[in-house]
């Protein structure tokens, strides 16, 4: 396998495998009950490479894909996408021979518009389901303005509040660079985050009316939620539920439905983690 290296994950990247796992069969089961849905399809858009190390067990456990994979009844298709070549070669490797798996190896945010999206039309009965879990503000809002108006696609966003407090939150706006300004834009859809992100802090002295500061990340992540409901149109996003201090993952739910019977994948990986590349053969496969 190409891989050398697995990311290590703590409790809170855990705690958020555990509620996509548990959002993705419930969502299965109630399309599976729906008798007009033709095909519901699982997309996990930042996927890595299927299988992780645990900070806390040190032993190897199942990346979102997997998790997927192990719904039952089983989504009609899925759609495993990472940039990094190692990563989607494993994963390919590792769903080998399954017909309803395609990895692809490229950027998410071209490869969702142009190939992934498109089919999942709702007047055509199709639904899906979609992870978005970056590592940072690698997200183009044209993927999440091109899935709210099409009403069939559902979507799980991991909003990375650190990567905007590390890079272009600052307290002087004035010092961050042009690349970092243009990725919040590609990101948020416009510049208009500027205004919205931070606010004039009460009682300003005489000869500091210009000073700002930056909302608190309850509020960041309130913001993104409307743009989610207002501009790009999502009909229901619930209130974001916060990951870490700095992290915030937040919902947009849409619609539901139907899947059929598939060869099993593993719902829990043991192996020593010091023996260097992962064996595939510790997945009985
Ligand atoms: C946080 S990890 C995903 C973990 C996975 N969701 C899980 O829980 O098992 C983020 C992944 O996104 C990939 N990535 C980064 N930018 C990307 C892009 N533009 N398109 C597709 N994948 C990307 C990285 O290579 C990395 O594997």
């Amino acid at each position: 396998m190409g891989i050398t290296r697995y990311d290590e994950v703590g409790y809170w990247s855990e705690l958020k495998l555990d509620i996509v796992r548990k959002y993705a069969q419930a969502y299965s089961t109630v399309l599976s009950k729906d008798a007009r849905i033709r095909r519901y399809i699982y997309i996990d858009a930042f996927a890595g490479p299927g299988i992780h190390i645990s900070k806390q067990t040190r032993e190897f456990i199942p990346g979102s894909p997997l998790n997927a994979l192990n719904v039952c009844p089983p989504f009609s298709e899925y759609h495993f996408i990472d940039l990094d070549g190692d990563k989607a070669k494993h994963l390919r490797e590792l769903t080998e021979g399954d017909p309803s798996v395609t990895v692809y190896n490229g950027d998410c945010n071209q490869i969702l518009r142009e190939q992934v999206f498109p089919p999942a039309r709702y007047t055509d009965y199709h639904r899906a389901l979609c992870l978005l879990d970056p590592y940072a503000l690698n997200l183009d809002w044209k993927v999440i303005q091109t899935a709210g108006p099409m009403q069939s696609v559902e979507i799980f966003l991991n909003l990375m509040v650190m990567d905007m407090h590390m890079n272009i939150l600052w307290r002087k706006p004035e010092d961050v660079s042009p690349a970092q300004l243009a990725r919040m834009n590609v990101f948020w859809g416009d510049d208009s985050w500027r205004h919205r992100l931070y606010c004039k802090p009460k009682g300003l002295l005489p000869g500091f009316e210009k000073m700002e500061e930056k909302v608190s990340n309850a509020a960041v992540a309130e913001a993104y939620r409307e743009r989610l409901q207002q501009v790009a149109g999502f009909a229901y996003v619930p209130a974001p539920m916060p990951m870490l201090v700095a992290r915030l993952s937040i919902t947009c739910s849409l619609h539901r439905l139907t899947g059929r019977g598939r060869r099993s994948y593993p719902t829990s990986l043991t192996g020593t983690v010091k023996g260097g590349p992962f064996d595939g053969d510790m997945l009985g496969h």
